[in-house]
This record gives structure tokens, sequence and C-alpha cells, in this order.
């Protein structure tokens, strides 16, 4: 087991990696949490772990419900976080009964804002069960739900209790979502860590097979730093935007491809774009984007627009960028890389550039 601390003063956690799941009740016990415990799942995890959590709470000494969400982002609304409390309420949940988040990033971030706001707050805890959940969306505490006018629109940032991890429950998930994970990897390498860039370049069939050492390694390095970064900017006050590298543009993709796309693949094109803006912008030398682009490719994900189902026009892009521009109140932020390992946060990038190389 490797514990990775997220530093938040009186909201601070520990991260496990490599407690399996019949641990996770004898983990939690002796941290002041109340007797009754939900696990919030949806029925494809919960088909494959959901029992055995059960039992492991159970045997912990707690009083286990299950809550069960349909599986599927389009579930990750204010009627499934009503739907939520309605059956704390029924059975009778207090403030110091806690939510257990069994699954990816949509049952977390459901999980995450239901604890956040039941009750002005109770404890809650990720058990992460996709790549992605464990390197990005279960450490660092946004929560939230999407509105039908945009993806996580309602949220708060709460912190969980603890973050348990049992890498093993990565036997189970398609591909694609292994891949979508790895997207994000890639992109801690490209923002803070040259070493963990070159491990994944020299270390991908033991990756892509799920050795345990290889997953372990890069599921630490990604918690180490994401819990870094968070530590010292846990509002995204400035630095925590390094963490959006390959988000501006991918966020627009998505978009154009009505989220038909996986998060991750669109993030890997946006990194690859983002990182020939930089060079042709003179922030980079040439190898910084050929590099991201083999890493990326070398793992089967998308490198470019000619991978969308269709390709969208410069400006439907552009505007769809315009999004992020307003949240900010100002210009788009793009996060571009000087080097493998650094990047930088700029408002001041070159428009038609970008154009340029959107339209190939
Ligand atoms: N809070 C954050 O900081 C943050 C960061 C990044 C992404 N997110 C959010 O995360 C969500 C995406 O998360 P995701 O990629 O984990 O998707 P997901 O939660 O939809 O999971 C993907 C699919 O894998 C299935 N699954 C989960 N674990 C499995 C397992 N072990 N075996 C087999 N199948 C399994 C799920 O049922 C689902 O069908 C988005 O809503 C995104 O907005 C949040």
């Amino acid at each position: 087991m490797h514990i990775v601390s997220v530093s938040l003063g009186a909201r601070s956690y520990e991260i496990e990696i490599g407690c399996s799941l019949d641990q996770i009740g004898s983990r939690l016990q002796g941290l002041g949490l109340g007797r009754k415990m939900a696990v919030v799942t949806n029925p494809t995890v919960k088909k494959l772990y959901g029992q055995r959590l059960v039992d492991s709470l159970t045997a912990g000494g707690f009083l286990v419900m299950s809550i069960e969400v349909p599986d599927g982002e389009q579930f990750k609304n204010l009627d499934w976080a009503n739907a939520i409390y309605t059956a704390l309420l029924i059975n009778s949940f207090d403030r110091k009964s806690a939510l257990v988040a069994l699954g990816g990033g949509v049952i977390g971030d459901l999980t995450g804002f239901a604890a956040a706001t039941f009750m002005r707050g109770v404890p809650f805890i990720q058990v992460p069960t996709t790549l992605l959940a464990m390197v990005d969306s279960s450490v660092g505490g946004k929560t939230g739900v999407n509105h039908a006018m945009g993806k996580n629109m309602i949220g708060a940032f709460y912190q969980p209790v603890k973050v348990l991890m049992d890498q093993s429950v990565l036997t189970s998930l398609p591909k694609e979502e292994l891949l979508a994970g790895l997207a994000e990897v890639i992109k801690y390498g490209v923002i803070c860590d040259e070493a963990l860039f070159d491990y994944l370049g020299e270390n991908r069939k033991k990756i892509l097979a799920l050795d345990i050492d290889a997953i372990s390694h890069i599921i630490r390095r990604s918690c180490e730093i994401k819990a870094d970064v968070v530590s010292r900017d846990e509002r995204e006050g400035g630095l925590r935007a390094i963490l959006n590298f390959g988000h501006t543009l991918g966020h627009a993709i998505e978009t154009a491809e009505s989220y038909a796309l996986r998060h991750g693949f669109a993030v890997a094109i946006g990194m690859v774009y983002a990182s020939r803006l930089a060079h042709k912008t003179g922030l980079c030398d040439a190898s910084v984007p050929d590099r991201v682009e083999r890493l990326i490719e070398s793992y089967g994900l998308p490198t470019d627009l000619s991978a969308l189902s269709r390709r969208p026009a410069v400006i439907e892009l552009m505007d769809a960028m315009q999004v992020d521009k307003k949240a900010e109140g100002g210009k788009v932020k793009f996060v571009l890389p000087k080097k493998i390992g650094e990047v930088i946060i700029t408002k001041e990038w070159d428009e038609e550039v970008l154009k340029k190389l959107i339209a190939g």
C-alpha cells in the first residue's frame, strides 16, 4: 500500500493506493464516522464489486445501505442528487453518516456533491473504480452535477475524508476507459514530470497489461502531482489551472462531437494542438509536440482532428472555446508547454496560429 497525503489544513486527507476492497471497512474505523453508511454506485459497478464492499464495510462495524444510480453521464444531475437525499432521509441518516462513492468520475462527482449539500455536509469517501477517477476526479475535491445548459455547472469544492484505491478493479474496465484515463496521466507528465512522461513511453506494454507495479507507479505519481497542485491552490485561483492542459481545445472538441467522444480522447487531441501552438509561437522547440504526439499515438489515442466523426469548422471550435472565456470573464486561458515537464498558463496566445493549426 502506498499513501499520498493531500495537505489542506483541517481538510487534509490520505489517498491509499493498493487498499483491497476487502480492507476498506477496517480502514474506515477510528475516523469518527457514524455507524450508518450509504454506498452510492451504478448497476455496472455494483454487479462487479458492490457486494464485496458492502461485506467489507459491514465487517468493519458499519450499517450499510446501497443507493443505485443508473450508469451514465446523463444521470449526473440534480434529479439524481435529489434521489440520493430522499434515500438518506427515508433511512434517517444524520450529519455523521457517511457516503461512499463506488465507481468512476460520474458516481464520484455526484456522490461528493450530495455529501457536500446533504445537511450542509456529511463525510464522504471515494472508492474510485476507473483509471480516470483514480488519477484525477477522486482527488482534489471538485464535486458537482451537470445542468441542461452545461457540464459541471452546479457544484462545490468538498474534500473527501479518504480516497481508497484497489487497482485490481481495473481488470474489468473496458480498454477505451483505461485509455481515457491514460490521457490524463500523460497530461501530468507534460505539465510537471518528464520522468513520468518517459516512464509512460518505456513501460507502455506493462501499463496496458495492467502490470501491478507499473500501474501503481503511474497512479501514485499522478496522485502526488495532483495532491501537490491542489494543496497549493485548492480553488483554482491560479496554479491549479495547469491541470487544464489539453482541456481548452478538448472541451471545444467534446462540444463539437456532442459528447459522443470520451473526455480523455478529446484531451489527447487538445494536448497535441496546445503543444503545436506552443512550438509555432516560439515557446518550445519542435521536439515537444513531436514527443507528445508520439506518446499519445503509441497508446492508440487520437492525436488529430481528423479522428473525429466529422471535421469541425475552425469557427465552431473557436466559438466553443469561448465558454471558458465567459467563465473566466476575460480571454480564454491556454496551458502551453515550454518543455516536457513545464508549462505556462497564458491569456496571450496567438489566435491566428491556432486557427491555422485547426484548419490543418
Ligand atoms: N471532479 C473532478 O475533478 C473531475 C475530473 C475529471 C473528470 N471528472 C468527471 O468524471 C466523469 C468521467 O469519469 P469516468 O471517466 O470515470 O467515467 P464513468 O464514471 O462514466 O465510468 C466509465 C464507465 O466505466 C464503468 N466502470 C467503472 N468502473 C468500472 C470497472 N472497474 N469495471 C468495469 N466498468 C467500470 C462505468 O459504469 C461507466 O460505464 C465526468 O463526469 C467528468 O466530468 C471530474
